[in-house]
């Protein structure tokens, strides 16, 4: 597919949203078309499926919660992603397959071969071009979200945050190609300029630096 999918991923308070808005900033004004979306929320049913995971008092086993990120998943790939790459933009996610991995699989203790292979099925085989790793220790992530209502996820205890944390970490070892960790505990500003350099290569590589 002529576009390029990147994907970013953290705990919860690694800043994510701050630097996919920064990101996609930086790569418009080197002129290329930038898709900003996030999971599970990129379609109108992920919307209601993020609803969810907001109500008190809904209770999800761990293949139910997964099933319904991959649900999420599926449309916002056939809807959203796939159209994107086929129209050649740059599609930035805030979350992407990973995120199922790291919190049902390291995080809820779900297998992780069955997510993979849910996620096989529901990315249809669209995988990340480079994926953006804010790693973070949880306790400083969870003291930055302040006191606003929060989701099922961010009410769990520090060693859920913890395993999350570490398997985000594993799976960044596993596949070193793709993913590069960036130290999320840095000033903004230092955290997105290391975004732009690891952004900046891919793009060399694919023979679409502008400027960079
Ligand atoms: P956030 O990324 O905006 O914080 O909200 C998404 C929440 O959903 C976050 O707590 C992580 C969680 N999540 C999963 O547990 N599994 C997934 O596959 C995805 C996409 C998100």
């Amino acid at each position: 597919m002529p576009g390029l999918l990147i994907t970013v991923e953290g705990v919860e308070g690694s800043g994510k949203t701050t630097q996919c808005r920064l990101l996609a900033g930086w790569l418009r004004k080197l002129g290329h078309r930038v898709r900003e979306t996030s999971e599970p929320d990129g379609s109108p049913i992920g919307q209601a499926i993020r609803g969810l995971f907001e109500q008190d008092r809904v209770r999800l086993t761990p293949l139910t919660e997964a099933f319904l990120f991959m649900a999420a998943r599926q449309l916002h790939v056939a809807e959203v992603i796939r159209p994107a790459l086929e129209a050649g933009e740059l599609v930035l996610s805030d979350r992407y397959a990973d995120a199922t991995l790291a919190y049902q699989g390291y995080g809820r203790g779900l297998d992780l071969q069955t997510i993979r292979e849910l996620n096989a099925l529901a990315t249809g085989g669209v995988l990340p071009d480079l994926t953006l790793l804010l790693d973070l220790d949880p306790t400083v992530g969870l003291g930055r979200l302040g006191a606003r209502r929060l989701d099922v996820f961010e009410k769990m205890d520090l060693a859920f945050h913890r395993r999350v944390r570490q398997g985000y970490l594993e799976i960044a070892r596993e596949e070193k190609r793709r993913m590069v960790v960036l130290d999320a505990a840095q000033p903004a500003e230092r955290v997105h300029q290391e975004l732009k350099t690891a952004a900046g290569e891919l793009l060399r590589q694919r023979g679409l630096a502008r400027g960079v």
